[in-house]
């Protein structure tokens, strides 16, 4: 038999990109490879890249510029570019990095090993093709070994949304849902692997429509069928878009025991010009209408939102109106992010905000986040919850596992074990989690 090779995977981005690179391990598991932890003893290091701002996309060939000297030393070293840089860069890549022998786009990424073949024959290879078939049904089915506690399952790939800032309807494509009973197979056999929460995925995961037994069937359709896979314990879904929460998804953050009571609802931004102007064909008050019918379905959920500030003429009144729609909602986990103008969207032909003035409302509104957020989980002391173990702590004999809200639970002297569920007490909110102690033990 051949020597096993190794693969250094590294991942940006989102969590679907997470996703991905267990897949192409997988893939190239088929090819006679093994991950390793390391750069340094890899056959092949493949970057798996986000274009979603600039500063993402600029880390990429920086990273590729560390390489250049183990690659100096080592010849037979491949160096591999997939993810959301690959697809909007494709072959540009190569030109500004010769060194790179690969590029493969979110789509293609079943076609590795054989790219990688090309790539032994001293040849360059690159797909950034959105091909016919579909690339779940090409991979191979996932291997069996155990695993942790929490897994990512992607239901739902691809944007039509087009905000005018967005590069992912570029990068990912078109929507496509997943048929539902390959979702099931999959969720079983996570299941099976001894995984008890999953996480499905899509870029606007909540327009899921995917083929089911007797027609299509939406996100809660779903969710209502993984609700019966014995041993799961736990559905999470990431990212919802606002125009996209339906009525049946409403309904199940209230019925559903297994849904867990957490939701990313980005709005972006409190001012209806701006969100105009973003393309995101909702409102202001469209958004808190929306949020209040969540919370009357399910009064505890915890919220998290998404949002940009320095968004082209967006003014210090636009931006108030932003903290506003923060202050009224009361997230309990954000990320807000500068505007970084994307070549190919249309708001990169829109004249910028000065760039300290950016700085400073985004300094402002973590500050005004960062309090909400405390204040939240600040609440949650003298509160039972129930805690997902997912790893020892760094103390002796310490557990820490999640929470229904996803907050970090930490627990001392704690004998449950990883993947198991108990329920705990809260006794203390610090920086960034909780501490607690097992109820009934
Ligand atoms: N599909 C998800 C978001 C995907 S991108 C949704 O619609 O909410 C994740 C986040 O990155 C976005 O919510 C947005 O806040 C941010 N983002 C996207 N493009 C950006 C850009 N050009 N500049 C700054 N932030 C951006
Ligand atoms: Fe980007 Fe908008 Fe699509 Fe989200 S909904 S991925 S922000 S285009
Ligand atoms: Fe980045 Fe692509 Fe995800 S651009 S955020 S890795 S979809």
């Amino acid at each position: 038999m051949a020597d096993t090779k190794k693969l250094y995977i590294k991942t940006y981005g989102c969590q679907m990109n997470v996703y991905d690179s267990e897949r192409m391990a997988e893939a190239m598991g088929g090819a006679g490879y093994e991950t390793t932890e390391s750069p340094d003893d890899a056959d092949m290091i493949l970057l798996n890249t986000c274009h979603i701002r600039e500063k993402a996309a600029e880390k990429v060939y920086s990273e590729l510029g560390r390489f250049k000297g183990l690659k100096a030393e080592k010849p037979d070293l491949k160096i591999g570019v997939a993810g959301c840089v690959a697809q909007a860069e494709g072959e540009e890549i190569m030109r500004r990095q010769p060194m790179v022998d690969l590029v493969v786009g979110p789509q293609a990424y079943h076609r590795l090993p054989e790219m990688e073949a090309k790539t032994q024959g001293g040849e360059k290879a690159l797909d950034t093709d959105f091909p016919e078939e579909d690339k779940f049904e090409r991979l191979k089915s996932r291997p069996k070994a155990k695993r942790g506690p929490t897994a990512f399952l992607t239901v739902q790939e691809g944007c039509d949304k087009f905000c005018a800032f967005c590069v992912v309807p570029y990068t990912r494509g078109a929507e496509v849902s997943r048929p539902v009973d390959r979702i099931l197979t999959e969720a079983r056999d996570l299941v099976e692997r001894g995984v008890r929460e999953i996480t499905l995925l899509g870029q606007n995961v909540n327009a899921y429509h995917g083929a089911g037994p007797k027609g299509d069937m939406t996100l809660a359709g779903l969710i209502w069928e993984l609700d019966k896979v014995d041993g799961l314990e736990r559905i999470r879904f990431t990212t919802s878009h606002p125009n996209d929460m339906m009525d049946d998804l409403i309904e199940a953050h209230g019925t559903c025991g297994k849904l867990m009571p957490y939701l990313h609802l980005p709005v972006q931004s409190g001012s209806n010009k701006i969100l105009k102007r973003m393309n995101r064909s909702h409102d202001r008050d469209s958004y808190l209408r929306l949020v209040e019918r969540i919370r009357a379905a399910r009064p505890d959920i915890l919220l998290s939102g998404d949002f940009i500030v320095g968004f082209p003429e967006e003014t210090e009144a636009d931006f108030q109106d932003t903290m506003d729609l923060i202050e009224e909602v009361k997230y309990g986990q954000a990320f807000s992010f500068k505007y970084s103008a994307r070549p190919g969207t249309p708001a990169a032909e829109r004249p910028l905000v000065d760039d300290a003035e950016a700085s400073d409302r985004l300094y402002r509104l973590q500050a005004l986040i960062t309090r909400q957020q405390r204040a939240i989980q600040d609440s949650m002391v003298g509160r039972e919850v129930s805690v997902l173990f997912e790893r020892p702590g760094r103390l002796a004999g310490q557990m820490v596992g999640k929470s229904e809200y996803l907050h970090a639970v930490h627990v001392a002297d704690c004998d449950a074990r990883t993947g198991d569920l108990a329920r705990v007490r809260i006794v203390e909110s610090g920086a960034n989690s909780l501490a607690g102690i097992l109820v009934d033990h």
